[in-house]
Parts: C-alpha cells; structure tokens; sequence
C-alpha cells in the first residue's frame, strides 16, 4: 500500500503530546543541546565530575554509535523515526554523507522546534534536509522511497510496533537497512514488565510502552525483514546516565531507577538492525 504525504494526521498518545508539548523535555537539565536520549558513554571519563559538554557528547555518540551500525556510503536517502528537535539528524546530514535526511516526528511542536533549531543548515542545505508530521505507524512517504531508516530512543513510545515494522519494510526499498535504538525489555516474562511500572513513573503513566525485545525482532521478521539482529549496548549506556544524574536526583528517584532496572534484568538499551531483502 502506497502512502501520500498530506494524509490524514495519525492519533497522539496524551502523555507523548504532554511531554513532548508543554512540558518540553528537550529543556530538562537531564539532556542537552536538543538531544533526548539517555546517551552512549564509552570513551566518557565517568570518575571524575560530568560537565554539560560530557552530557552533550554522549547524546552525539549515541547518534554517531547508530549511525555507525548503518555503515552508510554516500549518496543515500536516509530517514530518522522520531527526531525530536533535529540535531541528531543535522549530525547525520554533516558527519555520514547521506544525499538527504528526512526527519519524521509525531509531534508538531517538536517539529517547530526542530525548524528553529536548524534555521541555519535548513536554509544552506534546503534540498538535503526536511522535516516531516508523521507516526512511525503510519509513515507518509511512498514504497521504496528511503535507502535507511533509523531511530533513535523513540520506540519506547510507539503503541504499535508490529505497524512500525511493516512501514518501516514498506519505506526501504530492496536492499535498504534499519537500525532502531531504544530501551526494550529483554525477555517476555510479564512479571518483570510488571515490575517496571513500579519502578518506573513513565511506564505507569503510558508515555513508555514496555515492548520487548522478541516482539520487535518477530515483528520485523513478519514484515519481511532479514538480518534481524539486536544487540544490548545497556553497559555503555546506563551506567553513565546514573553518572549524570548523582548529582541532581536521589537514589530510588524516577530516572534513577533505569539503572537499578538495568541491573534487575527486567529493561535493556538495545541496537536492532535489519534488512529488507534486495528484490
Ligand atoms: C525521547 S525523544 C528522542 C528524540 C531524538 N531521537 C533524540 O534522541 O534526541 C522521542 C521522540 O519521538 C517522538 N515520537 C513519539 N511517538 C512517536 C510516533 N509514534 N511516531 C513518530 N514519532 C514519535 C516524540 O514526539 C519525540 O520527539
């Protein structure tokens, strides 16, 4: 099924429209430089004191690991699930030579921001980047039209994963490669999802989704895609988050929790990839 860009606006879940309107939470001193992902750490000296450089470097690194996994090669059309304020993608555009970087993202707000926040490159490089209204379950671009697709820390927040596999075959074209980055619970033991909402406020609250890590890659299988692989990278990831906040939030406080469910083996950060098989 072909999809046309102006089609009707896909639903937004109220606490993704809460926290991503109002509450902006590209503002919070928990991220930084527009980023919002918890960050990749490696290569970052977590025993001595954290400056906000280190925070906003980390949030560059997670793009630059994920990005990695892509090994792109110039000339291709790439696609960003979820952008938020569109650095990530400006860091695609610079750093990994792709012909042009479409960022998608559900939320309008978002999207203005992602505008102010790349006047400058938007207007030096207006046919390489653009962003665009869309729900990672219901993408308004045609088939085939991207050569990769990415996202990063945007999966936790879609209600329908299986949908958001089948866009995402139908995006790539044959040949094309995935990679999605987020938090995702490693096995499908329900006690431990359970678990999570006690933990953890924005499972309680419906902005997370405890989706697991079987479920993404079955998914992705049945849309069609091969090479599914997923790869824990919580190790370069938790550890240094925890870091960060010490000195803002108390032990047992919400986003200190992450780490001790990291360690409870009840939530990982993975990197799943995959392919859609060349026609
Ligand atoms: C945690 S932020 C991550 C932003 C960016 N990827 C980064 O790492 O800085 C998650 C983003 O996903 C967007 N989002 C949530 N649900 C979505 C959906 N179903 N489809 C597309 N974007 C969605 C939110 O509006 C938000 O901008």
């Amino acid at each position: 099924m072909t999809r046309c860009p102006g089609a009707e606006q896909h639903p937004i879940p109220p606490a993704v429209q809460e926290a991503y309107g109002p509450a902006d939470l590209s503002s919070m001193s928990l991220f930084g430089g527009g980023f919002i992902n918890f960050g990749y750490w490696q290569g970052i000296e977590l025993d001595q004191p954290l400056t906000e450089h280190d925070r906003i470097s980390s949030q560059q690194a997670m793009y630059r690991h994920v990005l990695g996994t892509l090994a792109p090669t110039g000339g291709l059309r790439a696609l960003e699930v979820g952008c938020g304020l569109g650095v990530g993608a400006a860091v695609a555009l610079d750093e990994y030579g792709f012909a042009g970087v479409t960022g998608m993202d559900i939320h309008p707000q978002q999207l203005e921001r992602a505008g102010q926040v790349n006047a400058a490159l938007l207007a030096r490089r207006p046919e390489q980047l653009r962003f665009v209204a869309g729900a990672a379950e219901d993408m308004p671009f045609g088939d085939g039209e991207f050569d990769c697709l990415y996202s990063v820390e945007a999966a936790q927040h879609f209600r329908d994963l299986g949908a958001f596999a089948r866009e995402t075959a139908r995006v790539l074209r044959p040949g094309g490669r995935a990679v999605v980055a987020s938090f995702f619970v490693p096995g499908a033991d329900p006690a431990g999802i359970g678990r999570l909402a006690e933990l953890l406020d924005t499972f309680a609250t419906g902005l997370d989704v405890a989706h697991t890590i079987p479920s993404l890659v079955s998914g992705l299988e049945q849309a069609g895609l091969a090479e599914v692989r997923a790869t824990s990278i919580g190790a370069s990831v938790w550890p240094g988050w925890d870091r960060w906040l010490a000195g803002i939030w108390e032990p047992g406080s919400w986003p200190r929790n992450f780490l001790r469910a990291f360690r409870e083996g009840i939530l990982d950060y993975f990197t799943v990839t995959a392919e859609r098989p060349a026609a």
